[in-house]
Order: structure tokens, then sequence, then C-alpha cells
């Protein structure tokens, strides 16, 4: 039987050995869908900014679109843990609006851990809002909110010095108290070295296989959203055809007069 995960559920797989599954989800229907498939933690990512509502990049996405996403997928009561993230200038300001943030995620929006992006620079702001409780997940390497400094969506440590600085950030965001870290977009020999030296997990994406589990962005594997296609998404459907064909077919139907038919009428 089934049990909600915890963050120390999580965390205890990687003592264990055992991948953990991540992916990202907006909406109660599809929480619904893939808390049966194997997921253990669902993050309700910014990246809804990009793939949900269209925008260019995750910076306009706000508190309020987060808490919406949220209470979206807590309705489904998934059994894999429910991580929001603090979208861009929730958290950089200052303490206050960091921890306020964060504690509406969870107590107006029902998440059970929130994420947010930087390594030493944010260290002290992960470690204000672990002190009261909230669980936290970094984010370090490819950070979308950083799109201006990195002048695009480009991997990050590819060189030796600024592998070593990611080494540091996702070692400083460990002792600030994060349970888990995601990295993002670096390269898979500095991914399995922050692996080997943090003892909390490790979940890549764009980070080669020696990380401790996986995320990716559901819309990317399901085919649905044909904006950008990163090497390292793997597209598991394409739902784009088959949402269009269906689409297709209902409208031919409907211009021929051939729906609604008896079977779909009240006699
Ligand atoms: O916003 C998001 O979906 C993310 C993941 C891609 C890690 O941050």
């Amino acid at each position: 039987m089934s049990r909600r995960k915890t963050v120390l559920d999580i965390q205890a797989m990687k003592g264990r050995g055992e991948k953990i599954c991540a992916l990202t989800c907006y909406d109660y229907p599809t929480a619904r869908i893939i808390d049966t498939c194997g997921v253990d933690l669902i993050l309700v990512g910014d990246s809804a900014g990009v793939v949900f509502s269209g925008f260019d990049n995750t910076l306009p996405v706000t508190v309020e679109d987060m808490l919406y996403h949220t209470r979206a997928v807590v309705r489904a009561k998934p059994d894999a843990l429910v991580v929001a993230d603090l979208p861009f200038l929730s958290y950089q300001v200052d303490m206050r609006e960091a921890r306020l943030n964060s504690g509406r995620l969870v107590k107006d929006g029902g998440a059970e851990a929130v994420k947010l992006e930087g390594g030493k620079n944010v260290a002290d702001i992960i470690r204000g809002i672990v002190d009261m409780d909230v669980p936290v997940m970094g984010h370090i390497g490819l950070t979308p909110q950083s799109i201006h400094r990195m002048g695009g969506y480009k991997v990050q440590g590819k060189k030796d010095e600024q592998g070593e600085k990611l080494l540091e950030d996702a070692v400083a965001v460990q002792a600030a108290g994060a349970f888990s870290i995601v990295l993002e977009g670096i390269p898979l020999k500095l991914a399995r070295k922050i692996t080997a030296e943090l003892s909390i997990p490790t979940i890549g994406i764009g980070a080669g296989p020696w990380c401790d589990g996986q995320i990716l962005v559901l819309h990317d594997i399901l085919g649905i959203c044909d904006k950008y296609s990163p090497k390292f998404v793997k597209k598991y459907a394409d739902a784009k055809t088959l949402i269009s064909s269906a689409v297709s077919r209902y409208s031919q139907e409907v211009k021929s007069g051939e729906f609604p038919d008896e079977e779909h009428s009240f006699l």
C-alpha cells in the first residue's frame, strides 16, 4: 500500500542507492495520473510560466501563479512529495519576503517543501526558511531565473574553476540545511563528483546518469510543448500529434453533423 512520501523518505532513498524519480506537474488531472506511475517527487516548477502560460522565460511567474498551480496539484492528494518553486523576486530581496512566500506555498498552497535557485549567494536565505521548518530543495548549475547573467540557457561548469565553484555552491546549499538539490545543465562528471561529495540527494536534469535522481518537465517528455527541445530531454510520447488528431476528428464530425449522434444525446 502506498503512503505519502516525506522529505525523509526522499533522503533515505539516497542511502539505499535507490534512484529518485521526479517530474514537474501544474494541474489536478495530470497530478492524479502521474501519481500512479512511480513518481516519488512532484515539482510544481516555475517552468509552468513557459510550458503552461506561454512566457519566454520563468521571470514573470508570480507567487500567486505558483499558489494556483500548487493548490491544483495538492487537490489530487498525491503520494509523491510535492515541492513548489519560489519564483523570481519572491526570495532574493530579503529574508522576511523569502520566509513569508515559502510559508504561503506551504500554508496556502499545501506544498511540503519549496525550491529555490542559487548557491552560496542564497545560503543564508535557505537557512532562514529551514529554520521555520519548511524543507528547502536547492537548485544550481543552469538556473533559469539567471537567464540574463548566463546569456541564455547554457551548460554551466564546463571549465575547471567553474566546476569548483559549483561544487562549493552545492556544499553551501547542503550546509544551509537543504534536504536535496537539483543539478541542472552541468557536465556528467561534475554531477558525479557533487553527488559523491554530498550526503543529500542530487536530482539531475541535463546532468547525466550519476545523480541520485532525475527530473524532467512533464510537457517535454510528453511532447506537448515543442518550443524548446534541449539535448537532455527524452520524448516518451507524442501528445501533440495525439491531441491534434483527436481535436481534428471532433471538428470534422461537428462540421459534418456526424457528432452528436443518438448515443451521445438524450432521447
Ligand atoms: O521549474 C522547473 O520545472 C524546474 C525543473 C526543471 C528543475 O526548476
